[in-house]
């Protein structure tokens, strides 16, 4: 049989197993020394080791590695405007939740993005999204969360479907609705508007999107995320959570009993806290914390999710760019997972499963971030020869080819 396109001669970093992994599952890539994947129609059609069977088109890798595309799991990467002077009050000394208590932070954006128009907000989308291509992301995922207002979210929502529908030939786009990502000030009763008004028209019109909110002093309570979620869940959403990011609320012994999807950040949990996040799998709840260190990179503050010990208690984890106008300007995956093995403490091979296999669950999409039969052609071939380079060297050009849906990307 004749395939559309054969990729031979290539260390394969398959990741193929299960479509979530946790605790020491999590290090195992399923690597085939010297293999090929063959692709027809989009879908990995096979993947082994042995003669490569015949191609319209083959690729010789050279021994290069191929590997599943990444998938970053959490950005804001739909905004307006920027936060350079808030940056130099940060560096200064000032506290990210004093400005976003005084009205600045993602309020600052907020204002923004309400007046921005849809080609702006599209626009930026799609520069963003090039750059995450370019550095190998063939699936990512957006929030809203800079409207607050009905109208506002909707336009978001709106921006991130259409800019979608335009990077449709190299990259998938995940939108999450992140309506509770901070209290409008200007608003009386801001949450119950939410919950009553913004949540139920968000859901008719974009229904089965994950619902997201950010559970912190000055942003919203866990009794208002509790509130929201169970609308949400009546709805059919899922669900998923910023948390513990700077204070631990409490939420990580609830995680199991919200059913959330996953929690994010994590910088301020405790042992006792992760302890409950990996029990949520015991529990048939299966929760993921996601680590988001791109954050504490550009914050410099020193914080960091410690992902080690979550996945030394048998916890599941993923990593995410948190790419956002304020806390973490930046879209590659790549120096994301680098930084989760420097300040998380991952291994490298942990690292890309908490990049590929383990993103792709955080998104519930199981047809991408493995190198298996059935499964999409998202992956991309590195300029290097052993994969642990994808994370040991900073900044680097990584990426020769990017292959979404079976189809070449241009890679600038
Ligand atoms: O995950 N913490 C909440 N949301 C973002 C930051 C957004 C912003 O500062 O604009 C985060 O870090």
């Amino acid at each position: 049989m004749t395939h559309d396109l054969v990729i031979a001669n290539a260390r394969i970093v398959t990741c193929a197993g299960p479509a979530v992994r946790r605790g020491a599952a999590m290090r195992d890539l399923g690597i085939i020394a010297q293999g090929h994947v063959a692709i027809d129609a989009g879908r990995i059609a096979a993947v082994g080791s042995g003669p490569a069977p015949i191609g319209v088109t083959t690729i010789d890798a050279g021994g290069r590695v191929v590997m599943p595309g990444l998938i970053d799991c959490h950005t804001h990467a739909c905004w307006a405007g920027n936060r350079f002077d808030e940056w130099e009050q940060r560096l200064s000394g000032v506290p990210y939740l004093d400005i976003l208590a005084k009205g600045g932070g993602i309020m600052s954006t907020v204002r923004s993005v309400r007046t921005a128009s849809r080609d702006t907000l599209v626009g930026g989308i799609l520069d963003r999204v090039r750059q995450a291509s370019a550095r190998g992301t063939t699936t990512l995922e957006i929030k809203s969360g800079y409207g607050l207002t009905l109208d506002a979210e909707r336009a978001m929502l709106a921006a991130i479907r259409d800019a979608a529908a335009i990077a449709a030939d190299r990259v998938r786009i995940v939108p999450t609705a992140l309506l509770g990502h901070a209290i409008d000030p200007d608003r009386a009763d801001f949450v119950d508007e939410v919950i009553d008004l913004t949540l139920p028209a968000i859901s008719k019109a974009f229904p089965g999107t994950a619902i997201d909110a950010f559970c912190e002093r000055n942003a919203w309570s866990l009794d208002a995320v509790r509130r929201l979620f169970e609308a949400a869940a009546r709805l059919g959403h899922p669900l998923r959570l910023h948390a513990d990011q700077f204070n631990d609320l409490g939420v990580l012994p609830l995680a199991g009993a919200l059913r959330l999807r996953s929690v994010d950040h994590l910088e301020a949990s405790t042992d006792a806290g992760l302890a409950a996040l990996a029990a949520t799998w015991d529990a048939g709840a299966g929760c993921v914390g996601v680590g988001l260190p791109l954050c504490g990179t550009h914050m410099a503050d020193g914080r960091f999710a410690r992902l080690r010990r979550l996945i030394d208690l048998g916890g599941a984890c993923a990593v995410g760019t948190n790419c956002n106008p304020g806390s973490a300007p930046c879209i590659s995956m790549p120096l994301a997972l680098g930084m989760a093995v420097r300040h998380c403490g991952l291994t490298a091979q942990e690292a890309i499963i908490a990049g590929t296999v383990n993103a792709a669950h955080v998104l519930g999409d199981s047809d991408v971030g493995r190198l298996m039969p059935g499964l999409k052609a998202d992956l991309i071939l590195l300029h290097h020869r052993d994969e642990r380079a994808l994370l040991h060297d900073l900044d680097a050009d990584h990426v020769a080819q990017v292959m979404f849906s079976g189809r070449l990307v241009p890679t600038v």
